[in-house]
């Protein structure tokens, strides 16, 4: 939404936004952002100005303002913050399309020549860039990510909210594991032991037996030792539950789900997938349905590719795969592939066996193309108590903090199915982006947790 264009009362000329100048040619208006960049060619001054909705570029013949104004703009220091007065003019060469024929800037705040604004526009190395992440976000391309993982999840949201779906936030705090021991962030909660969540699931688990269609959306916690292009130790989740649904109608609504936050984004975010760098063309072809497969096909695709020479090792049955697994797998096909029916061994004590074959779990995982990997996550959930029961055991979890859980299957328990897909792996994916740290405005990785 645009911000309601009010006079300031230093130019007495409407305020507007950068991605809004298009609807002002010829006019007069006041935009009020951050010096980016300035070119200097002779007689001329090319202050490029942003303000966070896009970037302009400016143009300052000496001959046409004041020396005075001329000289101040001539000064003016990268991220100095300003109150820049113009007109609107197409210009068909611009990257948004239009300039700005300056006449004044106010200096809301001048960088100082001998203490620069960290990150020039020449290259940084990622440890330099992390250390400023804070500063680092002013920058277009991280601009564009960041508005684009808005888009994600208010395509998220959209998606759930129009089909009926009930947002229910589960706890943070929480008493017991979720998706096992190894990766629990502990907490002091008073005089007991608690962990932040890995995930929601559980709890909505609850929320969906009351109101049937849920979702959930919030950070969830993993205390990751590995130190990936894929993990992160906070990251947050969208989660949908569904009472009554099956293994199959899961799959359904996960490829119904990306197909739609995909074309969303190649619908409201084109200009900034382009700044980004991205060959949407990798997106266009993202439609449902998606191929399924399952892991026992997934294994003989590796088969495959180690006789082929294609992998280095061959892949054993009943280990869950690896990312360059992953990666193979998923260059076999044009969109993400849905591989289904895992070795129960490998995935979490939830999930329901396959009637048909006990050893494996009904889940399924959704890997991305492009070697981006794991993005959902889900599976049927444990209908027996029984079972459920043995399970926790097995898996060394404390009965005591699963009892209500346990409720579940005892008071009208029903087949149900839900997944979890991480945003800031589909906002990797959706981007092209190397690693997830660019994903989050503040990233928390294993060695790393300031700024
Ligand atoms: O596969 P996961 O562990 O599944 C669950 O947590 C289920 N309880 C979800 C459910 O059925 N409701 O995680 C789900 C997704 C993964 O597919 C991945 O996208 C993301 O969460 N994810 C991570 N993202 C970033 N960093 C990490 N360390 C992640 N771990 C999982
Ligand atoms: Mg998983």
């Amino acid at each position: 939404m645009e911000v309601k264009e009010q006079p300031i009362t230093a130019t007495d000329v409407p305020v507007t936004s950068i991605s809004q100048v298009g609807t002002r040619e010829g006019q007069s208006v006041t935009i009020r952002g951050w010096l980016y960049n300035l070119r200097e060619s002779g007689k001329l001054l090319f202050p490029i100005f942003r303000d966070g909705s896009g970037i302009i570029q400016g143009v300052v013949p000496k001959a046409a303002v004041p020396l005075e104004v001329f000289e101040n703009i001539k000064q003016l220091t990268q991220e100095s913050a300003v109150i820049v007065t113009g007109k609107v003019r197409a210009d068909k060469r611009a990257p948004g399309g239009y300039e700005l024929d300056v006449n004044d800037v106010q200096v809301v705040q001048r960088v100082p020549e001998d203490d620069p604004f960290p990150i020039s526009l020449k290259e940084h190395g990622v440890d330099f860039l992390m250390e400023h992440r804070h500063l680092w976000v002013r920058t277009p391309r991280q601009a564009a990510i960041l508005r684009t993982r808005a888009e994600i999840i208010k395509a998220a949201r959209d998606f759930f909210d129009d089909r009926g779906f009930t947002l229910t936030d589960p706890p943070i705090l929480t008493p017991a594991a979720c998706e096992g021991t190894t990766t629990l962030f502990p907490v002091d909660y008073f005089d007991e032991q608690a962990y932040l969540t890995q995930s929601g699931q559980l709890y909505i688990e609850a929320t969906a037996m009351a109101l049937g269609k849920v979702y959930s959306f919030g950070p969830t916690f993993r205390a990751e030792k590995s130190k990936t292009r894929r993990h992160l130790t906070e990251f947050w989740m969208v989660e949908p539950e569904v009472a009554y649904a099956t293994l199959d109608d899961l799959m359904v609504l996960a490829e119904e789900f990306i197909s739609f936050i995909v074309a969303r984004c190649l619908e409201r975010r084109r200009a900034d997938l382009q700044v980004i760098g991205r060959d949407v063309s990798m997106l266009e072809s993202v439609k449902a349905p998606f191929p399924r497969i399952t892991y026992d096909e997934a294994v003989q695709i590796l088969h495959k590719g180690f006789s082929e020479g294609k992998l280095e090792n061959k892949f054993e049955w009943g280990r869950d795969f690896g990312s360059p697994d992953e990666t193979y797998i998923s260059s076999q096909f044009d969109r993400p592939v849905m591989v289904h029916r895992y070795p129960a061994v490998v995935k979490a004590f939830y999930m329901e066996p396959d009637p048909q074959r006990p050893e494996l779990a009904l889940c399924v995982d959704v890997l991305a193309p492009e070697g981006y990997g794991e993005i959902i996550g889900g599976s049927q959930r444990m209908g027996s108590y029984e079972l459920l029961l043995k399970r926790i055991h097995e898996h060394g979890l404390p009965e005591s903090a699963f009892k209500w859980y346990l409720d579940l299957r005892k008071y009208g328990g029903v087949p149900h199915a839900g997944f979890g897909m991480g945003i800031e792996r589909a906002v990797a994916w959706i981007c092209g982006l190397e690693h997830v740290r660019e994903t989050i405005p503040f990233p928390r990785m294993l060695h790393r947790i300031y700024p």
